[in-house]
């Protein structure tokens, strides 16, 4: 087996790990895969108790990764995620203490319960892949990819991210409310003695490491795009910008994250092409955050992801 098809077996089984925790969210666990993937940082959103933190501390434990997970709280400071100088009484000097970004996968979990100043230094440092105190640069680790979460409901006392940084997110996965199957399925985990507390003694453990992401990332460079599929990505992002519904549509860093989805996506699906289905299949959670709709168009309840199919239904599909 080469290195590409041990790193599809790979991800596999993180899904199977996962899964041992969390119930269904497919779309979900998969939007997080090709992330890393892709090394892009993923906003999940959902309503209070879908799982949202559960998953990604899963993921994290599937994982031969460094984690670290911070709890956005409103007097949460800046230094507290980058880092900060602090001195030193013996030495009487200032040493560089590293915060929690210095590592492989951060969830930043409730993102919007943190004020301004605090969710910039962290939206810089996702872009920069770097932080700078007191004027010098410092290198995070690679990958260095943030699963930030947040609640769509706004609550007194939240502050919502502000639209220009969102373009910083690769994708913006949505969790649903479960189907009741699957709500039956999580309450028999739960009778049977499942503590979410405790993921070990659910059995699950890491199953890919640091080798297996470079491989699959490898593998997803090679997937070939023909140009009409990259002519279709084109004008699928500047019909978002022609949409009446729209005030604001994707960037040209918007493309760019779209062709990189739909390239992970064909690997997962084991094809070494994209194809037009593959971007249609990104297409929402990777531009659903990036535009915005006009007041009159929310007004009449219209929603982002029908715009966007919209969008896509107007768009001739290369074949
Ligand atoms: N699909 C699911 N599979 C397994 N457990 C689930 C699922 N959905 C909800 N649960 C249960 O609900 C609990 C709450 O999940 P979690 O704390 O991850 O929610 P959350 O989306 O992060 O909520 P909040 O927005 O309040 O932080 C989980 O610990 C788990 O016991
Ligand atoms: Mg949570």
């Amino acid at each position: 087996m080469g290195d590409a098809a041990r790193a599809r077996d790979a991800l596999g089984r993180v899904r199977q790990e996962v899964a041992k925790a969390v119930v269904g969210q497919d779309a979900a666990v998969t939007g997080l895969v090709i992330a890393l993937l892709c090394r892009g940082h993923v906003l999940l959103e959902g309503v209070p108790g879908v799982a949202k933190t559960l998953l990604v501390r899963a993921l994290s434990a599937s994982l031969q990764l460094g984690t670290a997970r911070v709890q956005f709280t409103p007097d949460l400071m800046p230094g507290d995620i980058t880092g900060s100088l602090v001195y030193d009484n013996r030495t009487s000097e200032f040493s560089f203490r590293e915060g929690p970004v210095f590592t492989n996968l951060l969830l930043a979990d409730e993102i919007n319960r943190t004020p301004p100043k605090t969710q910039a230094a962290l939206l810089e440092a996702m872009e920069e892949r770097q932080v700078s105190i007191d004027g010098r640069p410092r290198k995070l680790p690679d990958p260095f990819v943030v699963i930030a979460t947040q609640n769509p409901v706004e609550y007194e006392g939240t502050y919502p991210l502000p639209e220009a940084q969102l373009d910083r997110f690769l994708l913006k996965l949505t969790m649903p409310l479960p189907s009741r199957d699957v709500e039956l399925e999580v309450l028999a985990r739960h009778a049977a003695g499942f503590d979410p507390r405790d993921l070990a003694a659910a059995g699950v453990s890491p199953v890919a490491g640091p080798a297996d992401l470079a491989a699959a990332t490898r593998a997803v460079r090679a997937v070939r795009v023909e140009p009409q599929v990259m002519a279709y990505i084109v004008d699928v992002v500047r019909a978002t910008r022609q949409s009446p519904s729209l005030s604001l549509g994707v960037s040209p860093r918007g493309a760019t994250g779209l062709l990189a989805a739909a390239r992970a996506w064909a690997w997962m699906s084991g094809r070494d092409f994209v194809t037009p289905d593959d971007v249609k299949a990104l297409a929402r959670p990777t531009l659903r955050h990036r535009v915005q709709l006009r007041a009159e168009a929310e007004l009449e309840g219209v929603q982002v992801d029908g715009v966007l199919d919209a969008v896509l239904a107007s768009v001739p599909v290369p074949r």
